[in-house]
């Protein structure tokens, strides 16, 4: 079950209910993996917020880093939502906190534990090498 910060209040948001396409970009390797989304199929609620990019990628196969285990107090889970970042919940003010401490943000900068696409778009989601060395170097 996904954790909760103390310190924050839950945005509130609502996981698909349609089925959407999703294509990770694992910009490390240059793959790119397309996933088809059904909330009647995927259980949802095991990191991040329920339905969450980090939450969709964990339930397929996607190692996206959580350092803070998906609870909005870390930056490590910075993906870039190239396309269909409008389906997705707003970012709160408490996720742009967290935002503000991560490298090379820009308009498509998305915290994964926190961005919950509505399913009326499909998604493509780069995972930025960079982030991975981060975390694994410590830094
Ligand atoms: S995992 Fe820490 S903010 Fe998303």
């Amino acid at each position: 079950m996904a954790g909760v910060n103390p310190y924050i209040n839950k945005p509130k948001t609502e996981p698909a209910k349609t089925p959407f396409q999703i294509t990770f970009v694992i910009e490390e390797t240059g793959e790119e993996k397309v996933f088809v989304i059904d909330p009647k199929q995927a259980s949802f609620g095991r990191i991040g917020l329920e339905g969450s990019v980090l939450d969709i990628a964990e339930g397929v196969g996607i190692e996206i880093d959580h350092a803070c285990g998906g609870v909005c107090a870390c930056a490590t889970c910075h993906v870039k939502v190239t396309e269909g970042g409008a389906s997705c919940s707003k970012a709160t003010e408490d996720e742009e906190d967290q935002l503000d401490s991560a490298r090379d943000v820009d308009t498509d900068s998305r915290l994964s534990c926190q961005c919950v696409p509505n399913g009326t778009q499909n998604l493509r989601v780069v995972i930025p090498a960079w982030n991975k060395n981060l975390a694994r170097e410590g830094h």
